[in-house]
Order: C-alpha cells, then structure tokens, then sequence
C-alpha cells in the first residue's frame, strides 16, 4: 500500500473527498487533527459509516487515540459492529503498545503503529517484531516527538529536518524491516509543494520505505507514482535476472561494465514481485 491518507473523521466532507481520491489508504483520524470537543461527533460520523460503508477502492483505516488518553477504548467501542479494514495506533512506546493494543481489539484487523512519537520510543524501535499481534507496517512522525523532546522545531534555517528526526526516520526504517513489516514515510507537511513531496518520496523510497503518509489529496498521485515500479526499473529488473540465467550457477555477473552479484539479484527479483503485486 502506497499511500497512505489522513482524512479529520469530524469532517464528513473531507472523507467523501478522501474516499473519492486515489489513495490506497484513507485513515479515519479520531487523534491529533480532532479537536477534544468535536471527539464525540467524529466517532458518530466513524460509527456510520462503518455501518454504510461506502462504494470506494481505497482501505479504511482508523486513527485511534493513543493508549495513555483514556480515548481509545471508546474509539473502539464506534469500530465493534462494523470493523475498517485496520487500525493506526499512535504515540506507541514499544512494541509492548502494540500487543496491548492488538488484545483490546480482541479480533485480528492489520496494525500500522506511528513508532517515533515520544522520548522513550527512540530506544525501542527493535522490539517490534514476533509480537504475536497482526502488525503490518511502521511509520514514523517528527510533530509529536519534537514536542516531547523540548524542540522549538524539527527544521534547519534550509526547511530539512535535523538530526535527531532523521535518526528516527532512520531507525523507524530499520525497526521496521527487522520486524518483517512495511516501513511507511511520514507525512510531508507544505501540500502545495508537489515538486518537495516528490523528493522527499523519492528518497524515501530509495532508502526502503515502500509507501508515504499524505495529509491532502493532491499529494497521492506523486506519492502512488514514486512507489510503483517504473518501466525503466522493470527492464533492469528483468535484465539482472537474465544475465543470472544465462550466466548458469555463477554468483556474479557484468552487464554493461557494471558487477552485479546475489544482493543485486534479490533486489531485482523483489522488484518485480512488488510490481506484479500492484497491477
Ligand atoms: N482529505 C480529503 N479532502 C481534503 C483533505 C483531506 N486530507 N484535505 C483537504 N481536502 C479537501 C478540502 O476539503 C477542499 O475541498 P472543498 O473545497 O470541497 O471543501 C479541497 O480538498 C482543497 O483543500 P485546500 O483548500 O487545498 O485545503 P484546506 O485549507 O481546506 O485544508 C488541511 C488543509 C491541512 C486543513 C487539510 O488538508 C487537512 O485537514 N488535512 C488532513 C490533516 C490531518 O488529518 N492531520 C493528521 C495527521 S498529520
Ligand atoms: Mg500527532
């Protein structure tokens, strides 16, 4: 799943718009873009249209609140008669969260967790994995965590983000291979920037990450262009491979002046694997 995007469940305009989009994920946001006195309402609006699913090809996905918010129980509660297709659980401190959560919901629906949000959680990002709960995918977020680490922001004077953003990026990335999950980018903020999006998603997608958060409908198209396999990719692909093949048992082969060897290998039959996947 390719990109991922968040719709305020307060704003029924908003989700028929994300229904409406492109985006392979639409996360009913019942956190952080809600108010707390507009709670109740949203998880009316979520309830209902549960109940009335609507013709859409996107996921539905449901942002809970997070587990120390006294929220999330009943979020839940609005879930029970008519489930989405998974869960978001943010502000997770460990993959402990996870499990906790993943017991309160007492039957299997797939599980993204937001693994970067608080202090403690950047020295966690490794107990993920075996947690005997559906988790799915990670994803990482600099708002909140900049807030938890007395930040003024999480930008240099240039707009990237600094260090210790880029460390839990990197280590969400990590956390989230080493879990055998799908490591998601996070959101990219300026959404009448599509030229900034695309190499943001570009270079996420070059370090591992296999899908991108959105905040707005007009970030999808770049971001399902981004993580779909180019034919260029494919063909290269496809080349690696026959040159294993015609090559008959070796461990390395050249292809234009270029070594390519096993890793090379993996990487090309895994391509095509994700591309057959998406079409
Ligand atoms: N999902 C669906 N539709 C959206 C949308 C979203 N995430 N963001 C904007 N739209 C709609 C708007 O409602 C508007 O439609 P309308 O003119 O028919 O009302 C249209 O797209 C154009 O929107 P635009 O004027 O460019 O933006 P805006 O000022 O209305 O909204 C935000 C900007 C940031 C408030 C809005 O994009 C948003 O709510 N994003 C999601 C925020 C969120 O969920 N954050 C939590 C996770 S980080
Ligand atoms: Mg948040």
């Amino acid at each position: 799943m390719r990109s991922w995007l968040f719709v305020p469940c307060d704003s029924e305009r908003k989700i028929e718009k994300a229904l409406a989009s492109p985006a392979d994920v639409v996360i009913l946001d019942m956190e952080d873009s809600v108010a707390i006195g507009n709670k109740p309402q949203a998880r009316q609006i979520l309830k209902s249209l549960l109940a009335n699913r609507p013709a859409t090809n996107a996921q539905i996905y449901v942002r809970v609140n997070p587990l120390d918010s006294g929220l999330t129980e009943l979020d839940l509660e609005a879930t029970q008669a008519h489930l989405p297709d998974g869960y978001m659980l943010p502000k997770t401190n460990s993959g402990d969260d996870v499990k906790a959560f993943n017991q309160s919901l007492g039957q299997s629906r797939p599980i993204i967790a937001i693994a970067t949000e608080t202090a403690a959680s950047l020295f966690t990002l490794g107990t993920y994995g075996n947690l005997n709960a559906n988790l799915t995918a990670m994803t990482w977020g600099a708002e909140d965590l900049s807030n938890a680490l007395g930040a003024t922001t999480a930008y240099n004077e240039q707009g990237n983000l600094t260090e210790p953003y880029r460390m839990a990026r990197n280590l969400c990335l990590a956390g989230a291979r080493a879990a055998n999950v799908e490591p998601i980018d996070s959101i990219y903020p300026n959404f009448k920037d599509p030229d900034g999006l695309r190499i943001q998603a570009l270079a996420a997608a070059r370090d591992g990450f296999t899908g991108k958060m959105a905040i707005h409908p007009n970030q999808i198209d770049v971001i399902n262009d981004v993580f779909t396999p180019s034919a260029t990719e494919i063909e290269n692909a496809q080349k690696i491979i026959e040159a294993f093949k015609e090559s008959k048992n070796q461990g390395v082969v050249a292809i234009d002046g270029q070594m390519y060897d096993i890793p090379h290998l993996k990487r090309a039959e895994k391509l095509l694997a994700r591309s057959r996947a998406l079409s």
